[in-house]
């Protein structure tokens, strides 16, 4: 079966997703069956469009590259203009939701919403925006499952490394203890040209040129960013629904070039660790900057790269390492949660 997607949003991760999805439609299709059409975008600054048949994304690209905006698309019989992202949810003929709007961290919405409306209408939503998953996972995935639709949000976390669909397919069977990261790549990278002898306000601008840091850097830098990945882990690895408020947060404003030398000479490297871990039935997260030993997996790992370490009872620790954001990364993210989606509708 076909799917037919509606995008919420034409940023950098839309725009990436319209890429691969027509770069590689075709070995899609034949590798793992999956086929795929985009009816609809609509974005709040861009404009929207809707074809109930499917819009030609090259032309929606190049309409975005060329101006910035949607209006040049070219018209023809069936396009409808205009419509905002409730209306393209609610009345559209999609059945996929992407939503991939600018998400205020500390409400999660329009996400939130969108989610709402979406399973409601009973379409699947698929996102990488973390508000909606780390503030109101228990209510949306509740009633993702009563209407009869997946949520999808592999991207929340590690963009397209599979950090939740890993531990949750291959590693099923462990009892995880431990789950520890570095879930933040504006800081890592920070971390390691700090280390290198640049200061924070320039390891900050650096990482912010490179596109790493959210909107507002104060997200990455004082730890929220991992404090939501750290809550998603807890919720959808350890099954456990930890709030964002349980976890205690400190970044890495206040770590010096001293503190980084004296680690030196210890033979041990800062890196801004989330962690949650088990207390009887209760799971205790926190995120902070901790001098880590050379000898851990996570020392090793430099620039804006990611890493997760489980602590399997079984399998034993098991680290997982790849980029944390990207055009590409968090595109395939976005796909990987479709091609699931149309394997378990075969
Ligand atoms: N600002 C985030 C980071 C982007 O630096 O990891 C991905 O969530």
């Amino acid at each position: 079966m076909e799917l037919k997607i509606a995008l919420l949003g034409f940023g950098v991760v839309g725009q990436g997703l319209a890429e691969i999805l027509e770069e590689k439609s075709k070995a899609l299709h034949s590798d793992t069956g999956f086929q795929a059409k985009i009816v609809a975008i609509s974005d709040m600054m861009k404009g929207s469009l809707y074809h109930p048949d499917g819009l030609n994304i090259v032309e929606a690209l190049r309409a975005v590259k060329e101006t910035g905006r949607l209006d040049a698309y070219p018209e023809e019989p069936g396009l409808t203009r205009g419509w905002d992202s409730f209306k393209t949810i609610q009345e559209t003929n999609a059945d996929t939701i992407v939503e991939l709007t600018f998400t205020d961290v500390k409400t999660g919405q329009p996400a939130i919403d969108h989610c709402r409306a979406a399973f409601k209408c009973k379409k699947n939503v698929v996102m990488s925006n973390k508000g909606p998953v780390a503030l109101a996972y228990q209510e949306l995935s509740e009633l993702a499952r009563i209407n009869g639709v997946r949520w999808g949000y592999e991207g929340t976390v590690m963009s397209g490394t599979p950090a939740l669909r890993m531990p949750i397919t291959a590693l099923s069977g462990n009892r995880i203890n431990e789950i520890k990261g570095i879930l933040n790549g504006t800081t890592n990278y920070m971390l390691t040209r700090m280390e290198e002898g640049m200061s924070y306000a320039d390891a900050l601008a650096e990482a912010q040129g490179l596109g790493y840091a959210e909107a507002d850097p104060t997200s990455d830098v004082e730890g929220y960013d991992a404090q939501y990945k750290i809550t998603i882990l807890s919720n959808i690895v350890m099954n456990v629904p930890l709030e964002r408020e349980d976890v205690a947060c400190e970044g890495i404003s206040k770590l010096t070039r001293e503190d980084m030398e004296r680690a030196k000479q210890e033979g041990k490297r800062w890196k801004l660790i989330a962690r949650c871990w088990r207390d009887g039935e209760e799971v205790i997260a926190k995120v902070g900057p901790e001098a880590i030993p050379l000898s851990d997996p996570l020392a090793g790992v430099g620039g804006a790269l990611n890493a997760v370490t489980y602590d399997c009872d079984l399998a034993g620790p098991i680290t997982l390492m790849g980029a944390g954001a990207g055009r590409k990364e968090t595109g395939f993210s976005i796909l990987i949660d479709l091609i699931n989606i149309h394997r378990n509708q075969l």
